[in-house]
């Protein structure tokens, strides 16, 4: 019997993506979703480009009975949990709501693993538990410290997972450390499909290339870097996702618990990325230099070394695919699913 992989947030912008490659490896796939940011279509997308189909359950993580129902129904051996609120801005105004949702959440899942015997975890954190850098590349061992509500969601569920750890050894868990997931299934039937108007920056400027807005706004054009525009590390959702299945084998291997970064290595300025998506799409993309948006820090960028040592995983698509494939999902649905 192939392994069976429960898929929390398995309909949103990276699930999906893991979805597919999950089912391509040969997984049995069991995808959770409470549909709060993302739609069933997706669903349906995954089995036609996978050619296999998965089992799709609309439950909340905050739903116990109907987590534990899935767990009697479908016997999962392994747990992927991307499901979470991720936006944050909203953070800051709701943040109690991110708080139930991605802790509360996060504790109602782990409790029900435990309580049907499954003990390994994959869990999607973020790069935004570094904060503001101090000194770059960010390896794992840099000081954790967060500067917004989502952050802090997001380290108390790391912590919530060592100590889970400390206190039963017989789990298996891998923390990702998500840097800036960008791009697309090269397919174009599953993308990021941001509700309203997008904050970050690729969805954006994929907007600005299909006519939905005017210009973009690059958010500050003083700081201390080659062209004073933010540096960030932007990963494809490919290679982030072959991450994922990376982790799962090196649970195989009884790890105990392990954080690792998932980014290229290689940062890009906003303006790079404006100049990437024009040369791989042959689109301009006119845009205005405003004010800087608060909570910025002026470059973030990861030192994979210790993904490629313990994982052996490393990423391999560049700027030119992430925009190009970024591109494509949007021109093929303009307005998302
Ligand atoms: P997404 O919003 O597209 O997907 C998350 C999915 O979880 C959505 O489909 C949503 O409906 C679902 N969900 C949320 N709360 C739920 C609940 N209580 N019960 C059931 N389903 C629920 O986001 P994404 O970009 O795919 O991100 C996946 C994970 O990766 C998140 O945990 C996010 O914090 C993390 N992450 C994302 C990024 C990024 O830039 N996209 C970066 C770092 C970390
Ligand atoms: C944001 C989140 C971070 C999260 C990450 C996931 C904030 C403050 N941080 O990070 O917690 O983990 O997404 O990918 O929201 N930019 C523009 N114009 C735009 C949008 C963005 O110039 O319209 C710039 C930003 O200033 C930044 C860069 O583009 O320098 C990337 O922005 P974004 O995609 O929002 O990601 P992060 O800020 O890295």
């Amino acid at each position: 019997m192939p392994e069976t992989v429960l898929v929390t947030g398995g309909a949103g912008y990276i699930g999906s993506h893991a979805c597919v490659a999950l089912l391509e490896a040969g997984y049995r796939v069991v995808a959770l979703d409470n549909l709060s940011n993302s739609k069933r279509e997706a669903i349906a997308r995954i089995e036609e480009i996978a050619g296999a189909s998965l089992v799709f359950e609309q439950v909340d993580l905050l739903d116990r009975a109907g987590l534990e129902a899935l767990f009697r129904n479908h016997a999962p051996n392994a747990v992927i949990h991307f499901a979470g609120l991720k936006a944050v801005g909203e953070s800051t105004e709701q943040p109690l709501r991110y708080w139930q949702n991605n802790v509360g959440g996060s504790a109602v899942l782990l409790d029900v693993m435990r309580r049907s015997g499954v003990r390994k975890l994959v869990f999607s954190s973020s790069c935004t538990v570094y904060g503001a850098p101090e000194t770059l590349p960010l390896t794992e061992e840099a000081p954790l410290q967060t500067v917004n509500p989502y952050g802090r969601t997001k380290l108390a569920v790391e912590e919530m997972l060592r100590d889970l750890h400390a206190s039963e050894p017989g789990w298996n868990i891998s923390i990702l450390r998500y840097f800036n997931p960008v791009g697309a299934h090269p397919s174009g039937m599953i993308g990021e499909d941001p509700l309203g108007i997008p904050n970050n920056l690729m969805p954006f400027i994929t907007q600005v290339a299909v006519g939905q807005r005017e210009r973009l706004s690059v958010f500050g054009g003083d700081y201390p870097t080659r062209d004073g525009t933010c540096i960030r590390d932007y990963i494809h959702v490919l290679d982030l996702v072959d991450g994922h299945l990376k982790a799962l084998q090196w649970l195989e291997g009884k790890p105990g618990i392990g954080a690792h970064n998932l980014g290229t290595g290689q940062g890009q300025t906003v303006l790079e990325v404006v100049k990437g998506f024009e040369r791989a799409t042959g689109v301009s993309i006119p845009y205005d230099i405003v004010e800087r948006r608060p909570g910025d820090a002026p470059a973030v960028f990861a030192d994979p070394a210790l993904a490629r040592r313990e994982l052996g995983w490393s990423a391999e698509l560049g700027i030119d695919a992430m925009c190009a494939d970024a591109w494509n999902w949007q021109q093929k649905n303009p307005s998302g699913y």
